[in-house]
């Protein structure tokens, strides 16, 4: 793939306020060799062709810093002075994979400093990286958290992409489906986001994930409206990283704000991941399983929590 064609959707990583972009220049031996290498490595893709000696190196998905791969006469002789660190939550699966595309291991035993443990390699020229996972509290840090943000009536495209991947992907945990929802126009997916308050978790460059707060009222009994907790979901690559707890805590702060004693929903029987999930945010289940309500055939449990 060539991104440097895509031009508008490269984004380089900036410095000092785009007074320019950070390139990382590395030297190696074969511009091909080390460009497979580092690709794979990284799922980096070539930008262009090479223009000899150099290969550029940029991000699938265009965003961060570019490779500049660069065929110099010499080899290398000392250690580097500057390397490239692989951070990670997967250790013994990275360094596995870096020795699969080629990597050689500096050291057999990792080294481990204040919670930290890594492992130096070095790519098919010599040059030092290391792949080190973090001490768990560094994945703790805000900037490591999606941003959660309410959707305005003109994001109904983001909407409308979200909830259908949501029901493809999940079938089985709402009470409607990809073939019905599929088939709704703009104007159904913008009176949803006038009628209702939907937010969105997303990170410097996706939307991963959704919820929604919505009042119903029970057309069977003369209670009042209540605030309903509904379309909750997180793309499955992002799930137990704390997305779906501050999607929740949006929708949380909504109700309080708009002066609601309680926040319910119903969960589909047999789906413990969501009902363990709810209860850590503070959900109690009530009562027995139940017909869900406007959901012919389907089961599930009431879960509410007092603001
Ligand atoms: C349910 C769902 C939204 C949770 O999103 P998430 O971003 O993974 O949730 P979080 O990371 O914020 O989890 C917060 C806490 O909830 C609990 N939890 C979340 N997923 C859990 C699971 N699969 N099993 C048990 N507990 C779970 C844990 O206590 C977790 O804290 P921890 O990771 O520190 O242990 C996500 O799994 C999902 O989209 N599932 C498919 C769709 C769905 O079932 N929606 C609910 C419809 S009612």
């Amino acid at each position: 793939m060539d991104v440097g064609s895509r031009g508008a959707e490269r984004r380089p990583q900036e410095y000092l306020e785009g007074r320019g972009h950070v390139v990382v220049v590395i030297d190696c031996a074969d511009l091909e060799r080390s460009a497979a290498f580092w690709t794979a490595m990284l799922g980096y893709v070539r930008d262009g062709e090479p223009a000899s000696p150099y290969q550029s190196l940029v991000p699938a998905d265009g965003v961060g810093v570019e490779l500049l791969l660069q065929r110099v006469p010499d080899g290398k002789e000392t250690k580097n002075r500057l390397h490239l660190d692989l951070r990670t939550r997967d250790l013994v699966g990275e360094v596995a994979r870096a020795r699969s595309l080629g990597a050689r291991p500096v050291d057999e035993q990792p080294i481990v400093e204040g919670g930290w443990t890594w492992h130096v390699l070095a790519d098919p020229d010599g040059n030092e990286f290391c792949v080190i996972e973090p001490a768990p509290s560094y994945w703790d840090r805000p900037w490591q958290h999606p941003r959660v943000r309410r959707l305005a009536p003109s994001d109904w495209e983001l909407l409308r992409r979200l909830r259908l991947e949501a029901l493809q992907e999940s079938p089985a945990a709402f009470g409607s489906t990809f073939e019905r929802e599929v088939a709704f126009d703009e104007a159904l997916w913008r009176s949803r986001l006038e009628t209702s308050a939907y937010f969105v978790a997303e990170t410097a460059t996706e939307a991963i994930g959704m919820a929604c707060a919505v009042r119903l009222v029970d057309p069977d009994s003369d209670s009042p409206p209540t605030m309903e907790l509904v379309s909750m979901w997180v793309a499955p690559q992002h799930r137990r990283f704390g997305a779906g707890a501050r999607l929740v805590a949006a929708v949380l702060d909504h109700a309080r704000a708009e002066g609601e004693p309680l926040v319910g929903l119903w969960v589909a029987g047999g789906n413990e991941a969501a009902e363990s999930f709810y209860r850590a945010a503070g959900f109690e289940r009530r009562g027995e399983e139940e017909n869900l309500p406007g959901v012919p055939d389907r089961c599930g449990v009431r879960m509410t929590i007092a603001l």
